[in-house]
């Protein structure tokens, strides 16, 4: 079941505050850094915040630049990102700015809560999700109906912390502001519970006037887990390295993740980086490798695209790469097409020699969507 790419986005105190428990909200992000949320907002499909968030502190939750607005709607995007909330109870304020602001609005409940909704309409769609809130059932219900690609979530703590917990969290953006709140009321970021993974990876600190953006992509579910969410999580980063590319008219998007038996990523690449016009994304991550790690023989390549079987621009395709690592598992999203190459067959190449191919096609839209713009 494909969900949205979920980015969890927060500004917090140094005691891990989200706010004060005064009237109004507290203002922990500078406003260089709220220039920068409006420019994530900009970039994102959907819009995700807690119905205590609407309570609390009655957003608006726009695109505030015409510029950013005006770049998605030339993108043939609308103007504004679509506004999602959660709430078990269906207690929302009809009048609140959520409501009445920015383009379509979609609330995911309960059947009680639905109830209670019917009584009391507030503006936006309401779609009951049974007895109780699941969180798939929502992602998957924004991809197939709404079309969701990237959600953004903006809280509140009770949101980030279900789903980092129940593993539904690709990337967490988190400013740190230099102040304390202090109040034992005040609510957290994130609450007790289990959270999956182990350490997060940071993937980028950057300092903006007195606070710190930290970003983090949360660890995928190591052994022991279930090898089939392991295998989502890797296939789904790889398709969000294959949008990171240079466009090229000559040649497919591709992201490729190389993982350990235990989970430990050993490297990730993608079509075309570091400036190399010609290399491929499974032949670019397992560069990064060396050719004597132990871990080789029981890792998997995971590759946006099935890995090619020919290729003019070098003399082993990455089939061969993949084989001659001593790699014996690859899990793709999308065949290759006949676009460069009559009747490629790399998953023939990789399963003459004994290797495992797996394909999950519910990613096979992500894996395209960098390349949409090659001929069919
Ligand atoms: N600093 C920041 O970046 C930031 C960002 C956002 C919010 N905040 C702050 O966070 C606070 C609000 O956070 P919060 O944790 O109280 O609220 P929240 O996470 O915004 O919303 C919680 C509400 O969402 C609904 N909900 C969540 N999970 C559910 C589930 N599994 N099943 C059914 N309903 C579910 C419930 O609504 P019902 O009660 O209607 O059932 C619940 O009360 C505010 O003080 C706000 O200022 C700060
Ligand atoms: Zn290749």
């Amino acid at each position: 079941m494909p969900f949205p790419y979920v980015l969890l986005s927060a500004a917090v105190s140094l005691d891990g505050c989200l706010d004060d428990t005064g009237p109004d909200r507290l203002l922990l992000s500078s406003p260089a850094d709220f220039d920068r949320v409006d420019e994530v907002r900009a970039s994102v499909d959907a819009i995700l915040v807690g119905a205590g968030t609407i309570r609390a502190d009655n957003p608006r939750l726009l695109v505030n630049s015409p510029e950013r607005r005006a770049a998605r709607e030339a993108a043939g995007r609308p103007a504004y990102p679509l506004k999602v909330t959660v709430s078990g109870s269906g207690d929302l304020d009809p009048t609140a700015r959520f409501w009445h602001t920015g383009g379509e609005k979609v609330v995911y409940t309960t059947d009680r809560g639905a109830q209670r909704l019917h009584a009391t309409p507030v503006a936006a769609d309401v779609v009951p999700l049974g007895t109780e809130l699941d969180w798939r059932r929502l992602l998957a219900h924004l991809y197939e109906v709404r079309g969701v690609r990237r959600l953004m979530v903006e809280g509140g703590g009770r949101i980030h912390t279900q789903l980092l917990q129940q593993g539904l969290a690709d990337e967490l953006q988190l400013v740190l502001a230099p102040l304390f709140v202090g109040d034992p009321k005040a609510p957290r970021l994130f609450g007790p519970g289990g959270y999956q993974g182990g350490r997060l990876r940071l993937l980028e600190t950057r300092r903006i006037e007195d606070v710190v953006l930290m970003r983090y992509e949360p660890t995928a579910p190591g052994a022991g887990l279930l090898d089939s969410a392991a295998d989502h999580h890797w296939l789904a980063l790889a398709c969000e390295l294959a949008a990171q590319c240079p466009p090229s008219r000559t040649a497919f998007s591709v992201g490729a993740v190389v993982v350990a038996a235990d989970g430990t990523e050993l490297a990730r690449g993608h079509s075309r980086e570091g400036g190399d016009s010609v290399v491929h994304a499974e032949e670019a991550a397992l560069a990064k490798i060396d050719a004597d790690d132990p871990r080789l023989s029981a890792a998997t390549v995971y590759s946006s695209l099935e890995p090619c079987a020919h290729r003019a621009s070098r003399p082993a395709p990455c089939a061969r790469l993949i084989l001659a690592a001593g790699v014996r598992r690859v899990v793709t999203a999308w065949r290759e097409p006949d676009t460069f190459v009559v009747a490629a067959d790399g998953s023939g190449m990789l399963e003459a020699a004994g290797a495992d191919v797996v394909v999950l096609p519910e990613y096979e839209e992500r894996a395209k969507a960098p390349n949409r713009h090659l001929p069919a």
